[in-house]
């Protein structure tokens, strides 16, 4: 495992190695999105993050977020915010990204059946009944059975949508290629977006719930760079105001994510094949090892960083800049020829969460201490993070569930 130290290493000396059993099986034998030589992969990603593609996307993310966050505020108890960042990365990624309309229960369905699939995704290709490579496959199955038959009923009834989403470019630049995508081709990059989405935004969601909550001053700090771009009005969020221009002008916004991420990276680093043997740190790295480079310990390392453990979104600030020297110091997505390709869509997707927990909610732990960390699969509070979240009105007043208004009353 190594630190990453020069631009050089991910660049030219080491090419990107694909593991793990199920997924691999699924592209062994069928089509691969980011590996596939059809067309340049680089190209369809750029349209399906492009700019327009991302302000399209914007207000449906938004929406899904709002209507997640208003289901959490509306629950008496304590919610588990992992597991339902989990769900709302999913929904994102079905209804946004995909633009599939599912209704609720089947989505719900869904969404277990993905969990499954994921918890087994890693396992060793042992295929016994009963062990978890099996109950992966299976998973897999009924997951490519439920979107072939989203994907038929998109392709069968034009839905009138005004934006086009990744299917849609995905099938157009097929098209534009002499290339009509097989359903096998489709559903295995719909899978392949999901999740590739799925656990690492989740992740991040958490952490920046979890980093709200013990740092109240950076909170305050952000509802105040809301306010004066006009916002956050009175803790409501005003109609229209969220717009790609909006974001990109929250500076201070910009930093809190990058500290999240910096501090608390989902993937802890990538595996590479090595294409011509180099020196690393004075020790000699082979031809035709496999390496891995370590994000985390990039960033635990890099001496540009002051105070390594200290959440301090301000050294992305103006006047600190500290990820300013060196490009490899500070790397969430990676970097080189397999750079994540969905960055773009994930700081986004961060953002308009952070501006919708900002303006509209307000939360506490629900636990007597914060979690301790886990680091497998993804970066992960061991207990998920237990939150009681509250709703605000327009006038910054906590909207009461029923439970509670009944419990006032009697009072
Ligand atoms: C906070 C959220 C995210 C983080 C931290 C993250 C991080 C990463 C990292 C570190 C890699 C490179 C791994 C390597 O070096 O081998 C990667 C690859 C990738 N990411 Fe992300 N990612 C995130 C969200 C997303 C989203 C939302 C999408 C798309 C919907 C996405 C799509 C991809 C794809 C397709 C690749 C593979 C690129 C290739 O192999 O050429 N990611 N991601």
């Amino acid at each position: 495992m190594t630190r990453i130290v020069e631009v050089k290493v991910l660049e030219e000396l080491v090419q990107p190695v694909h593991t793990n059993s199920i997924s691999s099986h699924a592209q062994k034998t069928s089509f691969s999105l980011t590996q596939s030589s059809l067309w340049s992969v680089s190209q369809v990603f750029s349209k399906i993050f492009s700019h327009e593609a991302l302000e399209s996307y914007l207000p449906k993310i938004q929406l899904v977020i709002q209507d997640t966050l208003r289901v959490w505020g509306r629950n008496p108890d304590p919610i588990n915010v992992y597991h339902e960042a989990q769900k709302l990365t999913f929904h994102m990624a079905i209804r946004v990204l995909l633009g599939f309309r599912i209704p609720d229960e089947e989505l719900t369905r869904l969404f277990e059946v993905y969990q499954q699939f994921v918890e087994n995704v890693f396992s060793l290709p042992v295929d016994l009944p009963f062990s978890g490579y099996r109950r992966g496959i299976r998973a897999r199955e009924i997951l490519q059975k439920g979107l072939e038959k989203a994907i038929r009923e998109k392709l069968q009834s034009p839905q009138g949508k005004d934006y086009l989403d990744a299917l849609d470019i995905l099938i157009e630049s097929g098209k534009e290629h002499g290339k009509e995508l097989t359903m096998q081709e489709l559903k295995d990059g719909t899978l392949e977006l999901i999740f590739a989405a799925y656990a690492t935004t989740a992740s991040a969601s958490t952490s920046l719930v979890m980093q709200l909550l013990r740092h109240p001053a950076v909170l305050e700090k952000l509802r105040e760079e809301l306010r004066s771009k006009g916002i956050l009005h009175n803790g409501c969020l005003c109609e229209g105001a969220l717009r790609l221009e909006t974001i990109g002008s929250l500076h201070y916004l910009d930093c809190v994510i990058k500290e999240v991420l910096r501090l608390f990276t989902p993937i802890s680093g990538g595996y590479r094949t090595v294409l011509q043997t180099f020196e690393l740190d004075g020790f000699q790295i082979p031809k035709g090892w496999s390496i891995m480079y370590s994000i985390r310990d990039t960033h635990d390392t890099a001496p540009v960083f002051k105070d390594v453990d200290v959440f301090d979104p301000d050294r992305f600030g103006q006047g600190r800049n500290e990820d300013k020297d060196g490009r490899f110091h500070y790397l969430p997505f990676g970097g080189g020829v397999r750079t994540c390709l969905g960055k773009h869509l994930a700081k986004l997707f961060l953002k308009v969460l952070a501006v919708e927990l900002a303006s509209t909610s307000r939360f506490e732990l629900a636990t007597r201490t914060f979690p301790q960390m886990t680091l497998v699969p993804v970066v992960h509070p061991v207990d998920g993070l237990k939150v009681k979240f509250f709703g605000l009105d327009s006038n910054q007043n906590e909207i009461l569930t029923e439970r509670e208004a009944m419990l006032g009353a009697t009072v």
